[in-house]
């Protein structure tokens, strides 16, 4: 989707500006024309010979040029362009983007850009974990500019942490993503769990939990808006969809979530549990209202539930995709590793109720994606509209 592209690669002073040799390399091979444009301080980390020869143009960093007092036209770059991206972009070069400091070519090229434009940030981890950049990514955000999310890893400074440039074949994926108007999940079966589920104690009494479903249903509406053929397992919850890719199978019980869950299984690509399934259930659900006065109970046996996941995680085939959550409190990360690796996922996505704004009824999320292939990906506080895509996203690529 990239042959024949207009791309401008802005690179600013960083050490992931190494990287960003084979971004330049990986989308010149795709077929892109690529104009790089180089702040001062990244030509400190790469040389613009390497970048000309590997583009077949001349790398563009001045005003003017020292040679012939020529002016380099970013206006007219700018109109050129189907797409920007800046990789690595780094703290200084955000806050000039998101503030309009245009004291140099990369800065007056975004800000003459009528293309979308892409960063993909790295920096050392205090930098990154500062709220000046926070800030300044959120109103570059806000801007409509799309942020490829930085790595947790380690860092130039050998310090672990949040920071890492997307590596380049990630980010020419994005690029491509971007410009592909096919529609990627075409032909794919997903199947998703949402809500939670009431285990009935009798006929009006039930033990559930908070969870509105609002997270798998965005989900659903996502994956569907890829083209996937897309089933609903949702538990009770007072959401509607009108998708028309979206098959919606209503449920109660953990139970009968998991029969449903079972029989759309065998034939899904992806399958994600996003419901909050109750652990427990009455052992003998009584048929009628339990009555104080001649019944008289002051206790409910339990029963364990099956934990669904888990089972599709035993009947998994190796060319279907299994994705989990985990809701936890303390030490989400660790305790999401042993999830995935206990249920058999593929990937899993941890979010902590410790974190304002995320977790049940709320309209925002904050998660982080872990790989069973090692990778972990910490995303800022989102709607959850946006939580489903960069979700989805990363279920695309594993
Ligand atoms: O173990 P925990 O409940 O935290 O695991 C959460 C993940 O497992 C979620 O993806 C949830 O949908 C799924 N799950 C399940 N069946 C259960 C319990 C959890 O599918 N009984």
């Amino acid at each position: 989707m990239l042959k024949g592209k207009n791309i401008i690669l802005g690179i600013s002073g960083g050490i992931a500006a190494y990287k960003s040799v084979t971004l330049l390399r990986l989308l010149v091979k795709a077929g892109a024309e690529v104009q790089v444009v180089i702040t001062p301080n990244g030509k400190e980390f790469i040389t613009p010979v390497t970048l000309s020869s590997l583009s077949g143009r001349p790398v563009v960093s001045e005003f003017f040029s020292a040679n012939t007092g020529e002016w380099h036209s970013h206006v007219s770059l700018g109109v050129w362009a189907d797409a920007m991206i800046v990789a690595p972009a780094t703290a200084s070069t955000l806050a000039k983007m998101a503030s309009g400091v245009a004291d140099n070519m990369l800065v007056t090229t975004y800000l003459s850009a009528r293309c979308p434009v892409f960063v993909a940030p790295a920096m050392d981890l205090d930098m990154m974990a500062h709220p000046t950049t926070a800030r300044n990514l959120a109103t570059l955000r806000a801007d409509g500019v799309h942020v490829i999310e930085p790595e947790v890893g380690e860092l130039a400074s050998h310090l672990v942490g949040r920071g890492r440039m997307e590596e380049p074949e990630k980010i020419a994926a994005v690029l491509d993503d971007f410009f592909s108007e096919k529609q990627t999940l075409a032909g794919k079966k997903v199947l998703i769990s949402a809500g939670p589920t009431y285990e009935r104690i009798d006929p009006v009494r039930f033990i559930g939990n908070f969870s509105t479903g609002k997270m798998g249903y965005a989900i659903a509406e996502e994956a569907a808006s890829r083209g996937a053929e897309v089933t609903l397992v949702s538990g009770p919850t007072a959401l509607k969809t009108s998708h028309a890719g979206i098959r919606v199978v209503d449920v109660e019980s953990a139970a009968e979530m998991l029969a449903a869950c079972r029989a759309a299984f065998d034939t899904a690509d992806i399958a994600i549990m996003a419901a909050a399934v109750a652990d427990y259930a009455p052992a003998h659900p009584f048929d009628h209202k339990i009555k104080r006065e001649t019944d008289g109970i002051d206790t409910i046996e339990l029963v364990k539930n099956p934990d669904i996941a888990a089972t599709l995680g035993a009947m998994k085939r190796s060319n279907q995709r299994l994705v989990g959550f985990a809701l936890e409190t303390d030490d989400a990360v660790a305790h999401g590793r042993d999830k995935m690796a206990r249920k058999n996922l593929d990937m899993i996505v941890v979010n902590s109720l410790a974190d304002a704004g995320a977790g049940f009824g709320t309209d925002t999320n904050k998660i982080t994606i872990l790989t069973n292939g090692g990778g972990e990906y910490v995303f800022p506080l989102k709607p959850k509209r946006e939580v489903a895509v960069d979700i989805m996203d990363h279920i695309e690529r594993i």
